[in-house]
């Protein structure tokens, strides 16, 4: 298949088009730089797609970046009616592949066609004690839920009939980038331990999985519909994470993180993503047949710091 690919320069994108390519695919990057094997937004937008027969996007800015300061210009940036870097970057990316995705869909003998955006685990609202699904509702109560709504929306097809899927991705685990990138130094350094009260669930995926489900929702015809990136096996709390990331390292991780760090370095907001947590499980990515690489927290940290 041809398979074009949206931020699929940064950390999930190079593992996926790794994969992809691996498995015999044909891939074009999506990028704001040009370069070989890529096109660009601004190409996307002026000459339309290439024909394809499946468009995946994950472009998109990390809004758990430290180094940017959750003030009024960040959250003013991330406004969709200040039409921010952040949304433009995401609607243009959507709107992008609707556009592609219209001209594959053109294209007859191009079958099936599939269209994979990433949703976060933001969309639920945190709880210590519910446990959510694919199909349980979320997605209206804060900052951070509704910029996945609008998100979502973006990507979303209405009244067409391509297949659309899209993975709603717990915390990524992976060499060479996200979450871990950040926590390695001072775990090692046996400074790590929980967050805050280390009580709030922690979803989880491991990067092979989350690139997997995505290729199986490309390769397989019948998988459409929003699909839980996160690990199936059993739910991990803030806690049990640092525990199991110490354990893996041969180091202690008893130093606990205090919210009140959290939230000086991220602003109360943004906070609220690290503090707290949601339950979530895959049920419907299990249905599809999805079987899981690293199922269990143990083996997949391993993996990563291996
Ligand atoms: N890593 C995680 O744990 C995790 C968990 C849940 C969801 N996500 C989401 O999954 C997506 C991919 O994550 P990732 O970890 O691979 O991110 P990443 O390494 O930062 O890569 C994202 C790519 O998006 C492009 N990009 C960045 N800012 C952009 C903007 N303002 N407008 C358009 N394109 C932009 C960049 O590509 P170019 O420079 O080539 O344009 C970048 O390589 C992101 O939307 C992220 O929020 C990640």
């Amino acid at each position: 298949m041809r398979v074009l690919v949206g931020g699929g320069t940064g950390f999930i994108g190079t593992a996926l088009i790794h994969l992809l390519k691996a498995r015999g695919h044909e891939v074009t990057l999506v990028s704001r730089k040009p370069g070989p094997g890529r096109i660009t937004w601004d190409e996307l937008a002026t000459s339309g797609l290439p024909s394809c027969d499946a468009a995946v996007n994950l472009a998109g800015e990390n809004i758990l970046n430290p180094l940017r300061r959750w003030n009024e210009a960040f959250q003013k940036e991330l406004s969709p009616a200040a039409k921010n870097k952040l949304l433009q970057g995401r609607n243009k990316s959507a709107n992008g592949i609707t556009q592609g995705k219209n001209i594959c869909i053109s294209i007859p003998w191009e079958d099936p066609k599939g269209q994979g955006g990433l949703g976060q685990r933001a969309y639920y609202q945190p709880s210590l004690t519910a446990e959510y699904d694919e199909d349980s509702p979320g997605g209206d109560f804060d900052f951070f839920s509704n910029l996945v709504t609008k998100w979502e929306a973006a990507a979303r097809l209405p009244g067409d009939s391509t297949r659309q899927v899209v993975v709603r991705s717990g915390v990524v685990l992976g060499r060479g980038g996200g979450a871990i990138g950040h926590m390695l130094l001072p775990f090692r350094l046996g400074l790590g331990g929980p967050i805050g009260s280390g009580q709030q669930f922690f979803p989880w995926i491991h990067i092979g999985d989350l690139v997997g489900i995505l290729a199986h929702a490309i390769e397989a015809s019948h998988v459409q519909g929003v699909l839980n990136g996160v690990a199936p096996a059993y739910s991990t709390t803030n806690a049990e994470f640092a525990q199991a990331l110490g354990t893996a390292l041969g180091r202690p991780a008893f130093i606990p993180l205090p919210s009140t760090i959290v939230q000086a370095v991220f602003g109360r907001e943004r906070a609220i993503m690290l503090l707290e947590g949601q339950k979530v499980i895959p049920r419907r990515t299990l249905a599809t047949g999805y079987q899981y690489s690293f199922p269990e927290l143990g083996p997949a940290l391993k993996e990563v710091i291996a």
